[in-house]
């Protein structure tokens, strides 16, 4: 058996031979994160896909973000190097259900949350991250209806911090869902003067208890700049590992050490070199839904809200 140390040159060798990149997601495994290229929240690594000038992109993390990989590069080799990684919350909203939500609520927005399956995101107006998601929506006008698939509690920090109504679909992230006031309060009188920063992921009655609500790409820049030594995390565990690493000087106290994506952790370091060397497993896309789902995460990642005065809208 290969150590992880010659696992880690042959990836690396493979990369080269392949001209491929690795892109992580911070909820992998800590192994998965040391021998990324790009490491990132949602919306990092897709800008990271839609700019590389590499042929194969090694994606991991779940689905929906090796989907917008291929969204944004067609003609790339996108590798999930997993058969199947979904992400709990982008499996409860599906096209056919959100038609008929759509279809109730004529000249509605719709804004999907990336967390998303490609045909979901094709029946979209605008896409957005945990990244993005407040200051897209603050640019909607206000006298239209706006329904945000499929997380409710992103939604709802959103239309709070907007003061505005939305309709939401009653979909959540199961791991940041079991984060609870109770833990914040406990962590709190654990670690007095830490700041807790929380994922928009959490519920809104928790959520209204931490510092401050940050995509993972943000929780990483807050932590870099904040003078504290010490800081509660309520999001996925994953994080730290980032997070220490980048912090050695820095204590993290996850607010939950059950928070677990079991589908972040699937990714081995030979799951990595068997997608290098068999190209698997592939993204395929249908290319009219590709088209069509890549519309909403363009005007994202361009913040270019100009369909909302074209004549069809
Ligand atoms: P980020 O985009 O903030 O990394 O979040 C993705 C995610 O799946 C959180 O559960
Ligand atoms: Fe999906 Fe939740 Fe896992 Fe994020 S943590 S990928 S939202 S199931």
């Amino acid at each position: 058996m290969e150590t992880a140390e010659e696992l880690r040159k042959r990836i690396r060798a493979l990369c080269r031979e392949r001209n491929a990149v690795i892109l992580a997601h911070n909820y992998e495994l800590g192994e998965i994160q040391s021998i990324a290229d790009y490491c990132g929240d949602s919306l990092e690594l897709a800008v990271k896909a839609a700019a590389t000038e590499a042929d194969v992109l090694v994606f991991c993390g779940v689905r929906f973000m090796a989907e917008t990989a291929k969204i944004l590069s067609p003609d790339k080799t996108v590798l999930l190097p997993v058969p199947e990684a979904p992400c709990e919350m982008a499996e409860m909203v599906d096209a056919e259900e959100l038609r008929k939500l759509k279809a109730r609520h004529p000249g509605a927005l719709t804004i999907c949350y990336v967390n998303t399956t490609a045909a979901v995101k094709a029946e979209c107006d605008l896409c957005v991250t945990s990244g993005n998601a407040l200051e897209l929506i603050s640019r909607l006008p206000r006298d239209r209806e706006i329904l945000f698939v499929p997380d409710r509690n992103l939604g709802s920090y959103c239309a709070k911090m907007n003061d505005r109504e939305m309709i939401f679909w009653e979909g959540c992230c199961p791991v940041h869902q079991r984060l609870t006031p109770e833990m914040v309060e406990r962590r709190r009188r654990e670690y007095p003067g830490a700041p807790v920063l929380m994922h928009p992921e959490a519920p809104p009655e928790t959520l209204a208890l931490a510092d401050a609500a940050l995509s993972t790409g943000a929780i990483l820049r807050e932590v870099a700049k904040r003078p504290e030594k010490e800081f509660i995390i309520g999001t996925e565990i994953g994080i730290l590992h980032r997070l220490e690493k980048e912090n050695p000087q820095k204590r993290f106290i996850p607010l939950s050490c059950e928070a677990v994506c079991p589908h972040m952790k699937l990714i081995e370091l030979t799951d990595v070199v068997d997608a290098l060397e068999k190209t698997q497993y592939e993204i395929h896309l249908p290319e009219e839904l590709r088209r069509r789902a890549e519309l909403p995460v363009r005007r994202m990642l361009e913040k270019n809200l100009d369909f909302l005065n074209s004549k069809e809208e």
